[in-house]
């Protein structure tokens, strides 16, 4: 058994998808969960710099001594994934697009797989990689959706300004005949109800927050690293670097309970101050 916590990172509110799916299958496990609000968005910033952003949220998030880190951002996964697990061999850190594509194999009956995401996360071509990787039998179409992310953290979901962006954004899918659409962005699920009426309800949305809520199951159980029932429940803690009453409300929405407390992260400081 394992008392230490999990680190959990995203550029703002969309890895609260995948916080949200941790906390539902693995009750007892101790939660911190890092949204870098004043950095965001990051799937429009270059690699390198996500390369930097990422390595300085797993050093703050090691300095509190978390078991294992969950990159909940696609944008960083494709980024920095390798880099993290290069700088920190004994620390299980999982990406998002393995996941995603491993419930999209499930999820699809023709093959024909629509993948949504950042600029980042299309350029870099992580989605088709992985397929080949994972011999996943995918015919791919990956699609960058500017603006998304925006109107997440923006608290926009569902007005017509946002459902005329997401029909922007899903044009080019128009025509591709895809039975089901990965939500390669962990913001992006917060705007399933928007796009599930773009694309009509034949096409199976996806996203990889319970599929990476299982592999984080898997790994403690193979490590022993589970924290058991005995202990009691876990708890979730959260830290922004944007505005923490902002993230708290914004958060609230979209988890539907309460964050409790949000702790302000400074950059200048690389500390927690007072939220
Ligand atoms: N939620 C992120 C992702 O999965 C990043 C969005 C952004 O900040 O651009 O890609």
């Amino acid at each position: 058994m394992n008392e230490r916590p999990i680190g959990v990172f995203d550029s703002g509110l969309g890895g609260l998808t995948v916080l949200q799916a941790l906390a539902d299958l693995l009750p007892t496990e101790r939660l911190i969960y890092f949204g870098d609000t004043a950095r965001y968005p990051y799937g429009s910033k270059p690699r390198d710099v996500l390369r930097r952003y990422s390595t300085q949220i797993a050093d703050a998030l090691l300095e509190r001594d978390v078991k294992m880190i969950i990159v909940a951002c696609n944008s960083a996964s494709a980024a920095a994934l390798d880099l993290l697990r290069e700088r920190h061999p004994k620390v299980p850190i999982i990406g998002v697009v393995e996941p995603g594509v491993r419930a999209a194999v499930r999820a699809t009956r023709s093959g024909r797989v629509g993948v949504i995401g950042t600029r980042m996360t299309a350029d870099s071509k992580i989605y088709e990689l992985t397929a080949q990787q994972l011999h996943a039998e995918l015919d791919l179409e990956v699609v960058a959706c500017p603006g998304f992310v925006e109107l997440v953290e923006s608290g926009d979901t569902d007005s017509d300004h946002a459902r005329r962006i997401v029909a922007a954004g899903l044009a080019p899918l128009r025509d591709a005949a895809i039975d089901t659409l990965v939500l390669g962005c962990t913001h992006y699920p917060l705007l399933a109800r928007t796009i599930k009426e773009t694309v009509g309800r034949g096409v199976v949305l996806v996203s990889s927050a319970d599929e990476t809520a299982f592999e984080v199951r898997d790994i403690l159980g193979r490590t022993g690293w589970a924290r058991g029932g005995l202990a009691g429940p876990g708890w979730r803690r959260f830290l922004t670097s944007g505005d923490p009453p902002t993230f708290r409300r914004l958060g609230r929405r979209f988890l539907g309970a309460d964050l409790g407390r949000v702790q302000a992260w400074n950059w200048e400081l690389a500390a927690e101050t007072e939220g």
